[in-house]
């Protein structure tokens, strides 16, 4: 099992669609373990993103996250990083795949719905800078039997 980080940027929270996306990692098998709201600081933001600075869209980045509150979730799941970024889809939601989060409900360019991590190193990473360890809750979903094989992707 992995866990990985998600923000549900500051459009997804003006234009009311967190329930929406959040329904689309839940109905995928993927189990909240970490969930809250912030209005984030620059300096979050600037640690956050800091494998971007340097680049021409850093400066508009850091003022997009910053500028309204923001959702934050710990998901976990098999495969979850990968999982995450292929419901999340590309980059840009004008090329992003219809089906997918930034397909389906985006248009622009940078303002893009969501932040997944993109790699196990990350997603550790940024899990640390996001949440206190005792926010993260490790509870066993009733439902896990069926959504895995238990001997073959459980162990039992
Ligand atoms: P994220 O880190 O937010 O999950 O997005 P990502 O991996 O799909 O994309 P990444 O290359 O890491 O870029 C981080 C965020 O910066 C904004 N961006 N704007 N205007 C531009 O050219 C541009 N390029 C990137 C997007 O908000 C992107 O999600
Ligand atoms: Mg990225």
């Amino acid at each position: 099992m992995e866990t990985t980080l998600i923000i549900l940027k500051p459009d997804t929270v003006q234009r009311q669609l967190c329930g929406r996306i959040i329904s689309r990692f839940e109905e995928k098998g993927l189990q909240i373990v970490g969930l809250k709201m912030a209005h984030l600081k620059r300096e979050l933001v600037e640690e956050h993103y800091a494998p971007h600075k340097g680049k021409p869209f850093y400066d508009g980045l850091i003022r997009y996250m910053t500028s309204n509150p923001v959702v934050i979730l710990g998901l976990r799941g098999r495969n979850a990083i990968e999982v995450c970024r292929k419901l999340m889809g590309a980059t840009f939601g004008y090329n992003a795949e219809p089906g997918t989060i930034r397909g389906d409900f985006g248009i622009s360019k940078s303002m893009n719905l969501v932040h997944g991590s993109d790699s196990v190193e990350s997603a550790a990473r940024e899990l640390g800078l996001f949440f206190q360890g005792y926010e993260v809750f490790d509870w066993t979903p009733q439902g896990l039997d069926w959504l895995y094989d238990a001997t073959e992707e459980l162990g039992r």
